[in-house]
């Protein structure tokens, strides 16, 4: 599918955004080994998330999407920590990484196998990072090229392990802890930067006892059970992350993003956004199930730029793409260093972010580990390649918003992996 965008003379209005991808998949799979039935509102409408709940389905355990007093909601009907069945085919991931290398943590417990696929970009990332921990603790796994998606995953027994993330990933952590439940002993994981705290944030709520400290969190297995709940996640920061930097770049606008997560593991991108000189505020501040949502306000700015380096960068990764769009129209420009990690993503995210900037005429220069992008450039309209990657699509998209002409966004049906409303809402609040 081919969108055309063309350029704003304003964006303005009020939007919420899809619930939060990183809640929804934990939320989902938390529940599907608590007892009983858990309601999740606001579920991500992205189809990583409903990866996520095809796999739970093949494994046994049941969801439906129901109404009440007008509200959708998401009933997971849990069965316990020993309730999964095995399944009778190949579990699909799709496009979601979190989906398969989270999953993989309880399958590793499972008294059974399982095989787990997706799609041909799935394919290709990197899943050793999970099989070293999972067979530390005593799982037996099969991979493509000993590394490489579809996993086959021989569960079983495990021990407890205190294990060093040696690349900062929430994944691989929420991976072992999620294995840690099923542990005899204390599994702790320490990470030498701080990732997102989903994970241990949900465990808690379903009652597990779990301990944090910076950078360290541990818990005692084997966890006999979790409870169902009332979940409900906030709004996706890294979705609502377009249409902010849309509002600070396009002159005339004012934009206010309501129900938005705002745990602190998350807001990088608010704090390089506010060095950098936005007028972005928050509005309002509550807590709802550990977790920080908020309300947004951001309008039209002078952008100074600047540069995006160590655990900066790994607080901001799913948003560099949209960063790159900003860093073009900054006063200075923008450095990204030890970003490795953007090149194992949905796509090589350098190569992509570099190809489609060039097409738009905009001057970048790579690294292994990041890129340069000088301030004050000019966005030309152009023909953009998605790449199937739904970050790509949807910062090119806010960059043809900068151009004049016509640009066409080839794959945009790629934006619907994390926010299939993604093109409404952008109708909704261009003037
Ligand atoms: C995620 C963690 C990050 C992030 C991804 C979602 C999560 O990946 O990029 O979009 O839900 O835990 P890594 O764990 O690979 O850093």
């Amino acid at each position: 599918m081919t969108e055309q965008i063309s350029r704003a003379r304003g964006i303005r209005g009020a939007i919420a955004v899809p619930g939060d991808k990183s809640i929804s998949h934990r939320y989902a799979m938390l529940a599907s080994i608590a007892k009983g039935s858990s309601k999740i509102y606001n579920y991500s409408t992205g189809a990583d998330c409903h990866s996520t709940l095809g796999c739970m389905r093949a494994l046994g355990i049941e969801h439906e999407f129901a109404t009440e007093n007008d509200t959708p909601v998401l009933k997971v009907h849990g069965k316990g920590m020993r309730g999964l069945r095995q399944a009778s085919g190949v579990l699909d991931a799709g496009n979601s990484g979190s989906t398969i290398r989270m999953l993989s943590g309880i399958l590793a417990a499972q008294p059974f196998s399982t095989t787990l696929a997706g799609d041909e970009s799935l394919s290709k990332r990197p899943m050793r990072r999970i099989m070293k921990p999972l067979a530390e603790m005593g799982a037996r796994i099969e991979a493509a090229n000993e590394q490489f998606p579809p996993l086959t995953i021989h569960g079983g027994p495990l021990r407890a392990i205190a294990y060093q993330t040696p690349v900062a990933s929430a994944q691989v952590k929420s991976c072992v802890l999620l294995a840690g439940l099923y542990a005899e002993g204390e599994t702790s994981v320490t990470e030498s930067i701080q990732t997102r705290d989903h994970t241990e944030i949900a465990l808690r709520e379903l009652g597990a006892d779990v301990r944090v400290q910076p950078r360290f969190v541990r818990l005692r297995g084997p966890v006999t059970e979790l409870h169902a709940r009332e979940l409900a996640v906030p709004g996706d920061l890294s979705s609502a992350a377009f249409f902010l930097i849309a509002a600070l770049l396009v002159p005339h606008s004012e934009l206010i993003v309501s129900g938005v997560g705002l745990n602190p593991t998350r807001t990088g991108l608010l704090d390089v956004l506010r060095a950098m000189g936005a007028a972005i505020h928050v509005l309002h501040l509550e807590e709802r199930n550990g977790e920080m949502i908020g309300t947004l306000e951001a309008r039209t700015s002078m952008l100074k730029g600047g540069v995006i380096e160590g655990a900066t960068t790994a607080a901001v990764i799913d948003e560099l793409p949209i960063l790159s769009i900003l860093g073009a129209a900054s006063e200075t420009g923008l450095t990204v260093r030890d970003a490795a990690e953007l090149r194992v993503k949905e796509t090589d995210r350098i190569e992509s972010i570099a190809h489609n900037l060039r097409a738009m005429q905009i001057e970048i220069e790579t690294a292994p580990e990041g890129f340069y992008i000088p301030g004050r450039q000019r966005f030309q309209p152009a023909a953009i390649e998605s790449y199937g990657d739904h970050r790509i699509a949807m910062a090119f998209s806010i960059a043809g918003l900068l151009a004049d002409g016509t640009t066409y966004i080839h794959g945009a049906e790629a934006a619907s992996v994390s926010f299939p409303e993604f093109y409404n809402t952008l109708r909704g609040i261009i003037r």
